[in-house]
């Protein structure tokens, strides 16, 4: 099969600002189908362009009972592709078909049971667990709404309701077109995935062509087709996402890659010295070393504002590249490490700032003037996608499934002022927490764990003196996509020994906490 007709069959995502917009793209991708999220001002060209087999329409914020709400772009209803409203998306799709939506008296938030009325092609083949306990024909879904559907446009036909939502599924079966109340794209809501199969498979006729192990050769025929005869370089952090980057550069363009790693000092640097070492001599890349880290902390002084501090640092890393390029008149472009999360989360699509959660350094924080053209490979790729084109370039399994580390590095793990003092106290934290996690076989049971500074001061008591010194708190989250992750309930034995080793070896912290929060409502880094 030529790696084109991977792509054949497509399904486009319209967004309409929902925090699980992504996990829908996901979910279609694990599948086997390939997925992309658009905001819907775009919708127009990009399906005239990309011909899609399928469009789902996402969640969202806003409320369809606003004047003024945010719509469905009309010619949609007009081409014949069927389609799939998710909550908001539902919403839209009736009221510009001529039903109601309202505000209902009571929200619906969590797992609530679904009563099956009729049967339907999306609903298909449903795992139905709680007919074990019950006499209903009830499953789990996972709702968020305050407006609901309470008639339905001429065509439509009611599929399942819950105790609150009279119109939890609906469907026009000659227009193929579908709605659901809850949201199949969460795992809380069991069978979701079978919601998506049934849509992309049966409704919308999609074969199941598109994997990541596939798409190895086209992504470097793709950069040797952008790049040309021109060098590149690239910032290698040594985290998965710069590192498959490398790998791919590399493969496609030689010895006309050039990578650097920069000592930023907000980095835990002995772990990430052992990494790029172990890159020279395995994949023989061309690394160049800059220590910069009088630099950043010199920029950083003074800045407590979380924003402010990834612009900042994406700002100074731009400055160091550009000084790099000119250097050098063939480096024309400059390669990032880029992954789709990162782009989605940083994009406020509705251009609306209440919808906005943080600026990832690499996307949102680059300036606008920079001297060269941005190459990112990795860009439509989710975290685990890049994973698995890793494993399939050879990289060692445990470079690959090292914890990430944000680009802003402990910039965002120390809260308020960054100080090369505390960065110090940190990395040491860090490393014991770490090391204690490999000890006892939780590092790989977790998705990611590490220590977050606390700038306030706590009593103790060490051998008969007083201390008056820094708070630590460890973070350790479980998570498949990083968009939501419960805290890990780690034993008391391991949070004891890592509480004991910080407080006996690192001089200047007196408390350790342990962080119980999931995301959401928190997110996983503390700022
Ligand atoms: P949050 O804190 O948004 O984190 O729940 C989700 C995942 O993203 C990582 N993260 C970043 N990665 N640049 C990155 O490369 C960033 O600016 C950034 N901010 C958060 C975070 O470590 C977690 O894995």
């Amino acid at each position: 099969m030529s790696y084109k007709n991977i792509y054949k069959n497509y399904i486009m995502v319209i967004d309409f600002g929902s925090q699980y917009s992504q996990l829908i793209v996901k979910r279609i991708r694990e599948i086997g189908v390939y997925c992309e999220l658009f905001a819907s001002k775009y919708a127009k060209k990009l399906i005239s362009k990309f011909k899609p087999s399928g469009i789902i329409l996402s969640g969202g914020p806003d409320s369809v009972t606003r004047f003024n709400s945010v719509k469905i772009p009309d010619f949609i209803f007009s081409i014949d592709v069927p389609i799939l409203g998710i909550c908001y998306g539902m919403q839209a799709i009736v009221v510009q078909l001529g039903g109601t939506v309202n505000r209902s008296i009571r929200s619906e938030f969590g797992c609530t049971k679904l009563k099956i009325l009729s049967k339907s092609k999306l609903i298909n083949g449903f795992r139905n667990d709680s007919l074990l306990y019950t006499n209903y024909n009830l499953v789990n879904v996972w709702m968020s709404h305050t407006d609901q559907v309470s008639s339905i446009p001429h065509g439509f036909k009611k599929i399942a309701s819950t105790k609150n939502c009279p119109y939890a599924v609906i469907e026009n079966i000659n227009r193929k077109i579908y709605g659901l109340q809850f949201h199949p794209e969460v795992t809380h809501t069991i069978n979701g995935n079978i919601i998506f199969k049934n849509f992309v498979v049966n409704i919308c006729k999609c074969k199941l062509l598109w994997s990541p192990f596939k798409i190895i050769d086209q992504i470097v025929s793709d950069i040797r087709d952008t790049v040309g005869n021109n060098k590149v370089i690239l910032g290698l952090s040594g985290g998965v996402d710069s590192l498959v980057t490398a790998i791919l550069l590399q493969k496609a363009l030689g010895n006309k890659l050039i990578c650097i790693f920069v000592d930023s000092g907000i980095l835990c640097i002995r772990d990430i010295i052992r990494i790029i070492s172990k890159l020279k001599e395995k994949y023989k890349l061309n690394v160049i070393s800059i220590n910069a880290e009088k630099k950043f902390f010199k920029y950083l002084s003074g800045v407590t504002d979380p924003e402010l501090k990834r612009k900042i640092i994406g700002h100074v890393f731009a400055e160091i590249f550009n000084n790099e390029l000119k250097k050098d008149k063939d480096i024309k472009w400059l390669a990032q490490g880029t992954i789709y999360s990162d782009v989605i989360e940083s994009i406020s699509i509705l251009n609306n700032n209440n919808y906005f959660i943080k600026s990832h350094h690499n996307v949102g924080g680059l300036p606008k003037n920079m001297f060269f053209n941005l190459i990112e490979p990795l860009k439509l790729f989710f975290k685990d996608e890049v994973r698995t084109i890793g494993l399939k370039l050879k990289i060692p399994y445990d470079m690959i499934y090292r914890h990430p580390f944000p680009g802003p590095g402990l910039a965002i793990r120390i809260l308020g002022e960054v100080k090369k003092s505390y960065c110090l106290l940190l990395s040491q934290a860090n490393d014991i927490f770490i090391e204690e996690l490999h000890r006892y076989g939780f590092y790989k049971k977790v998705s990611q764990a590490f220590v977050v500074f606390l700038p306030i001061r706590s009593v103790g008591i060490m051998g008969d003196i007083r201390k008056y010194t820094w708070v630590v708190s460890l973070r350790a989250v479980l998570t498949k996509d990083f968009m939501t992750a419960e805290y890990v309930k780690l034993p008391y034995f391991l949070l004891d020994c890592v509480s004991r080793r910080i407080i006996n070896e690192v001089d200047g912290i007196s408390r350790v906490v342990y962080d119980i929060t999931s995301k959401p409502p928190a997110t996983i880094e503390w700022e």
